[in-house]
This record gives structure tokens, sequence and C-alpha cells, in this order.
């Protein structure tokens, strides 16, 4: 990214941290959004390794897990640049959960995982970073890892990135609510 992106995504983190601040992302935690998590979990347990290692970026406070029985997980790491949803993520004791302040950007995981999931986060990453983002992903997935995408409504400028001859898809399936426009389209990967 150039000084012009880095400062716009600077910028963007400091609204997400306002947000969070005035808690207008507490929906997430709500009834409407209930399918969507429970669907990433269905899709873990039908997909992964068992007791699995469990990579959520762009976590945000932390909402997917509380959606797994811990028994069934070994390790969970959420990722976010707002440091107020890491606080608020870090504020409830969550048995195997860690959640860290980091950049989508430029972070480089530690470790490998079974599951890397990327939930409502994949179009924050700027355009000219996308590959390099799931190149970091396919790099820290362990022998038949799985890649978890969730997107609202469309995607556009997401699917692209999967439904190649890279990944073969596993799942894929819409979650639909109530309201018409109010859906998300989950897919689960590995590598082809
Ligand atoms: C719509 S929220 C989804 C949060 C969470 N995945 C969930 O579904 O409960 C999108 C999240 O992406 C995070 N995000 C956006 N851009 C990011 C970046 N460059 N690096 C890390 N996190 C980012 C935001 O701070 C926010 O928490």
């Amino acid at each position: 990214m150039n000084t012009v992106d880095k400062f716009h995504n600077w910028r963007r983190k400091q609204r997400w941290n306002k947000q969070y601040k005035k808690g207008r992302w507490e929906n997430l935690k709500g009834e409407k959004e209930r399918a969507r998590y429970e669907k990433i979990v269905e899709f873990t347990e039908n997909h992964s390794n068992k007791n699995p290692d469990i990579l959520d970026l762009g976590s945000g406070e932390g909402v997917l897990f509380d959606y797994f029985n811990p028994d069934n997980i070994n390790a969970f790491l959420g990722m976010d640049f707002s440091s107020v949803s890491i606080k608020k993520a870090n504020a409830v004791i969550r048995e195997k959960a860690t959640f860290i302040c980091a950049d989508l950007h430029s972070f480089k995981p530690v470790r490998n995982y079974d599951v890397i999931v990327l939930n409502e986060a994949f179009y924050y990453i700027h355009e000219t970073k996308k590959s390099e983002v799931i190149d970091l992903i396919v790099n820290h997935l362990k022998p038949d890892g799985i890649i978890i995408v969730s997107i609202y409504r469309e995607g556009l400028g997401c699917w692209e990135y999967f439904k190649t001859e890279r990944f073969k898809e596993l799942e894929f399936t819409t979650v639909k609510t109530e309201e018409e426009k109010t859906y998300w389209k989950i897919g689960v990967y590995k590598m082809a």
C-alpha cells in the first residue's frame, strides 16, 4: 500500500474503534446473526481436523468463539486491528481463546492452523493486498487445513479469489434471514 492507502487504513481503524466504543457492533451478538456463526461452526465440525487450532482474522470482539464448544477445539486465536474490540474480547474470560491486536495487511501468524476464518473481514483488505493475504493464509494451514469465508450479500471482490483451481470448494451456502436483503454467503475451502 502506498502512503495514502496507509493513511486511509489508519483512518478506518480509528472509525472502527469509535464504533466499537459506541456499541455500534453489539448487533453481531443478536439473534439475526446467529445462523451465520452457527454455519461456520457446522462447517468446522464437518470439514476440519478434530480438536482444531482456529485462527479468526478480523475477529472483532470474539463473537464467533462463543458459538464453539471449547471442549471440541484445541485453541482459538482472534486478531483484529481495532484495539477497542480486542480489549472487549479480552475482558471476557474464555477458556482456550486468545485475542491480539494486529492489522490484516501486515499480520504474520507464528504457527499453523487447522481452520482459518475470514468472517465478514475479507472486504476490508486493500485490493492490492488480497492475494498476499491469501498466500499467507495458505502458508499457515496445517495439512488438510480449511479456510472458511463468510461475506454479507454477494461479496464483490471476494469469491473470485477462492473459486479458483488453487482451492477445492467443500461446501458453499447462503444463510438467509427473514429480511430479503439480509443474507450471507459462506464457503469452505481446502487446497486442491
Ligand atoms: C463486520 S466486523 C466482523 C467481526 C467478526 N468477524 C464477526 O463477524 O463477529 C469486521 C471486523 O474487521 C476488522 N477489520 C477491518 N479491517 C481490518 C484490518 N485491516 N485488520 C484487522 N482487522 C480489520 C474490524 O475492526 C471489525 O472488527
